[in-house]
């Protein structure tokens, strides 16, 4: 079976096949974890990203991880929260199930996740870490746990103790 675990941590710093960012459509760098990603993996990264197009809300695209000890970055997109009617918890749940399944199909075994959108996209933090949870344990069935591990990367106590609850309960 797959491990879940909640850490707090910086996500840059962990050895892992894959960590994922939190970025914006353009794919070409932003604040919060994904100017970290950046700052640590180097320019190579945000040349790469340069040659992708961007990417879609929901959706999410592979880089190389660079400088970082991270093979490989996920990108994805996290929605905006505008009230939750504009399928918000749908755009969330495909980031998550999008970047575990991409992930996959690139052999990664190990992989670690920000809190998507609960920073400067103001999704609420309980929903959107039950919406993490549910949506990786899915994904996990679907691809028969192919994966040893899978970190719940929370910044803040307040999301360390949201996970350690979703994931004991
Ligand atoms: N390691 C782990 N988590 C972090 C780190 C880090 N180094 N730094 C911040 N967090 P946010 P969003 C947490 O705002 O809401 C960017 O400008 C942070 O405390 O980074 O999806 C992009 O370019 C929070 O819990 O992402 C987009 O424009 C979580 O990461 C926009 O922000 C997500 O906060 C995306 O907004």
């Amino acid at each position: 079976m797959t491990r879940l675990v909640a850490i707090q941590t910086d996500i840059t710093t962990l050895e892992v096949d894959a960590i994922v960012n939190a970025a914006n459509t353009s794919l070409l760098g932003g604040g919060g974890v994904d100017g970290a990603i950046h700052r640590a993996a180097g320019p190579e990264l945000l040349a790469e990203c340069q040659t992708l197009g961007g990417c879609r809300t929901g959706e999410a695209k592979l880089t190389q991880g660079y400088q970082l000890p991270a093979k490989y970055v996920i990108h994805t997109v996290g929605p905006v929260w505008h009230g939750g009617i504009h399928e918000e918890v749908t755009h969330l749940s495909n980031c998550y199930r999008r970047s575990l399944q991409l992930a996959r199909q690139h052999g990664a075994r190990s992989i670690a996740f920000p809190c998507i959108s609960t920073g400067v996209y103001h999704f609420p933090k309980a929903r959107a870490a039950e919406i993490a949870v549910a949506t990786v344990k899915a994904t996990l069935d679907d691809i028969d746990n192919a994966m040893d591990v899978v970190y719940f990367v929370c910044f803040s106590d307040e999301d360390l103790k949201l996970y350690q609850a979703i994931l004991q309960a």
